[in-house]
Parts: structure tokens; C-alpha cells; sequence
């Protein structure tokens, strides 16, 4: 087995922060946020406890020209992957979309219970997130996702932090064996899906279950999975990003390493900015930057954070679904890629020498999602705590809805918000 070293980083890595904001001394804001939210948490892991499953968002419904309007193309030219088409009944819209342990989302509600708690000393909520958190226990099975580090961290690794025991390591290490093997040495990645017409896909949203393998490294000594993790982020890196440092959503390789196509799937363009996917590449990057101290990661997000800090247009921040969709009114916000660029922005705000911009971006942000604009009232939204977040528009799933990953990434910046405050460091290692 190779040995991991740990690097003797404190001094560089150290993510305290000093950055200060005018408006420091009025926490109402926050205060509201984690009543509500709080509040909501509690009432749907109450509802939904006999199902066994965990709430993921609302279904939505929305027109074909709606949809075409946002693509800026004609109506008939639509492909006909439609959730609506496949279920055309109405009945269902606005109610509780629940998943299994199987869904990609399944950790970010038993997640939300461990930050909730952490920012409230709740009992009540710590207790349910160790009840949903074990229902989870069957991912570390699962070898057919790339999705195990959303799964298995948010889950599993909040918990080590708040509630540590050695069935948590032993999930985590687990789980991360299982990603591991969706790696190819000759492609320098890890295989995100097993379907659709592509040889060999990887998307953007995959740099997100790097910490998972940086996580089994800490915790077994075994650097094979850091090492992981280091070709796929360096071959990401030179793959799936244009120029200005915008990326695509979906590169697929062939496979002896060459790229087979450069696509979207949730953006509204091979060419475009999908903002979720823009937010992943600078959470993901900033991430491995402190499980490496490797710079070249570090300087690659604070280019990703200028490039998402231009191209996001609108005036609350709260970004449109896709960086260049249509700017208007009706165009549909994504909470959920607002909430993690925030989250992501307070970690860098942490590192760099000068992170005030990043911090006050950030805070900017936070002010508005837990503004009513987009803060459920008490007992409103089916228990979700954030409003107007996009799933995939261009599959007609999810719109303007609550997302459990929305949710999750709030909260995680609040934490990150209050640690900054208190001078602490902003992220707080799971391992
Ligand atoms: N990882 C899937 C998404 O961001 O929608």
C-alpha cells in the first residue's frame, strides 16, 4: 500500500478569514434564515420519516414554449425528452419529489440536518440527521454512480465532523473504493455515467467527489485515491475548459485519452455557461486546493471565480439557469448554483491574500436567498427551504423549484459565513 504524507501546509492553507462586512452586527438575517430553515428541516423529516425516502424537490410544470423560448429554438425542433410528455397528468405538480438512497440527492437532506445543527445545537435535529444519514448505509455498495462523494460526504462526512464514529470511516472508505474503480489510467478520469450514447462521459459536476477520495486518503494513509483524484482534476483541467474559463458540461473521451465530444446536457448549449456546472468547477477546484496545496488548482479557481463573477448578469446575483440565457423577467434563477458559489467563494475568500471581493460576493448573495425573494415562509414550500432553483431545463425537470442541493449549500454557507466572523477557519476538515 503507498504511504500518504501529509503535507505540512498550516501556513498556506490556513483559510482563516478577515474579511469584514458593514453590516457585521446585524445577524437578523441569518438569525430568520436558520429559524426558518430549522423549522422546515424538522417538519419534513417528520413527514416524510415512514416513507424512508428523502425529500429532493417539487415537480414542476411548465409549456413547450416555455422551454423552446429558453433554448432560442423553434418550437417543433424540441426533442421530446420531456418529463411532461412522459407524464402528462397535472395532478402531481408542486408536490414532494422523494427519492431513494439510490438518487444522486440522497445525501444533501441528511447534510442540511447536520449544518442545521451545527448552526443551532438542536438535539432534535442531530438526531434525525443520524437517522437519515444511516439510511444511507447501502450507497457504499454501489459501484454504477459517479455521484458517491454528493451521496456518502454530505451524509457520512458531516456527520464525522459533528458526531465522529468508526462506521463512518469505514462507509467512507468503502464508498471511495467503489468510486475508484470507475477510474481509467488511460483516460486520466472517472466515468460519470453508464448511459447515453457517449464512449466514455465525464462531466464537470464530478470534480465534486474529489474530497470523498482526499477523505479515504486521510483516513487509510493510502494515497492511491488522492492520486485519483489528481488525474482526474488535471485532466479536467485540460479538457473541459474554454479559454475565458468558462467549461462544458459533458466531455467524453475516447479510449485511448483523446476527446471524443464536448457537449452540455443541463445547459442551454454545447458553447454555453451552465451555471451549476460553472459553480462545481470553482467549489471543486477550491476544494482540491486545500486537500493539496498544490497551487496550480488554487490559481485555476481564483480564474474560474472571475470568469462566473463576469458572467453572471443579473443584479441580485441569484444567476439565470444558464449564464447566456435570455436575460429577462421570465427567465427561470438557479438558487441551488447560487448557494454552492457562495459556499465556494467564502472558502476562497479564505485563502487568497486579497479575498475581500470574494467574500463580499458571496455575502451578497446569502443577503438575497434568505430575503423572502427566495426564502420559504414557515411551513410553505413543502418544507424546503429555499425557493427558484433549476434542475435541467432542457429535460423540462424541475424549474423554478425548490432543490434539496440548494438547500444544502445554503446552509453550508451560513456555517461558512458565521465561521468567518468568528475568525475561525471557514472550512472545517470532515477528516
Ligand atoms: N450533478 C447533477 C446536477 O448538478 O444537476
Amino acid at each position: 500500500m503507498k504511504r500518504y504524507t501529509p503535507l505540512l501546509l498550516a501556513a498556506a492553507l490556513c483559510s482563516c478569514s478577515n474579511q469584514k462586512s458593514e453590516t457585521a452586527g446585524n445577524t437578523d438575517w441569518i438569525d430568520n434564515a436558520v429559524e426558518v430553515s430549522t423549522a422546515q428541516l424538522l417538519s419534513a423529516a417528520e413527514r416524510f420519516d415512514s416513507t424512508m425516502l428523502f425529500p429532493r424537490s417539487l415537480k414542476t410544470d411548465y409549456s413547450l414554449e416555455q422551454l423552446t423560448a429558453q433554448m432560442e429554438i423553434p418550437v417543433d425542433s424540441f426533442k421530446p425528452e420531456i418529463e411532461l410528455l412522459k407524464h402528462p397528468e397535472t395532478k402531481d405538480f408542486r408536490k414532494p419529489y422523494l427519492v431513494g438512497y439510490a438518487d444522486w440527492t440522497s445525501g444533501f437532506f441528511p447534510g442540511s440536518l447536520w449544518y442545521a445543527y451545527e448552526l443551532t445545537g438542536d438535539e432534535r435535529l442531530k438526531e434525525e440527521a443520524i437517522k437519515y444519514t444511516n439510511r444511507l448505509l447501502p450507497v457504499s455498495d454501489m459501484t454504477d454512480t459517479h455521484d458517491l462523494g454528493f451521496m456518502v460526504n454530505c451524509s457520512y462526512g458531516n456527520a464525522n465532523r459533528l458526531a465522529p464514529n468508526d462506521t463512518i470511516k469505514n462507509v467512507v472508505v468503502k464508498t471511495a473504493r467503489n468510486l475508484a474503480l470507475r477510474f481509467d489510467d488511460r483516460i486520466g478520469c472517472i466515468r460519470s455515467w453508464d448511459f447515453g450514447p457517449w464512449n466514455y462521459p465525464v462531466i464537470i459536476d464530478n470534480m465534486m467527489n474529489l474530497d470523498l477520495l482526499s477523505n479515504a486518503t486521510k483516513i487509510t494513509g493510502d494515497s492511491t485515491f488522492m492520486n485519483i483524484a489528481r488525474r482526474h482534476a488535471d485532466t479536467t483541467l485540460k479538457n473541459h475548459f474554454r479559454d475565458d474559463n468558462s467549461c462544458f458540461h459533458v466531455v467524453s473521451y475516447n479510449s485511448d485519452g483523446s476527446v471524443e465530444r464536448r457537449q452540455t446536457f443541463q445547459g442551454k448549449a454545447d458553447n454555453s455557461s451552465w451555471s451549476r456546472g460553472q459553480g462545481w468547477a470553482l467549489y471543486g477546484y477550491t476544494e482540491l486546493y486545500r486537500n493539496t496545496g498544490d497551487k496550480k488548482y488554487l490559481d485555476h479557481a481564483v480564474k474560474v471565480a472571475a470568469m462566473i463573477m463576469s458572467k453572471n448578469k443579473t443584479k441580485d446575483l441569484i444567476p439565470y439557469w444558464d449564464f447566456d440565457a435570455v436575460e429577462s423577467e421570465s427567465t427561470p434563477r438557479d438558487a441551488s448554483a447560487a448557494a454552492l458559489i457562495a459556499s465556494a467563494l467564502l472558502e476562497l475568500s479564505g485563502i487568497v491574500d486579497n479575498g475581500q471581493p470574494y467574500f463580499d460576493y458571496a455575502e451578497k448573495i446569502l443577503k438575497t436567498l434568505a430575503s423572502p425573494r427566495y426564502l420559504a415562509e414557515k411551513g410553505t414550500n413543502e418544507n424546503f427551504i429555499l425557493m427558484h432553483s433549476t434542475g435541467s431545463l432542457p429535460h423540462a425537470s424541475e424549474i423554478d423549484t425548490p432543490l434539496n442541493y440548494a438547500d444544502y449549500y445554503f446552509l453550508e454557507a451560513l456555517v461558512r459565513y458565521k465561521r468567518a466572523f468568528k475568525g475561525e477557519a471557514i472550512v472545517q476538515d470532515m477528516f
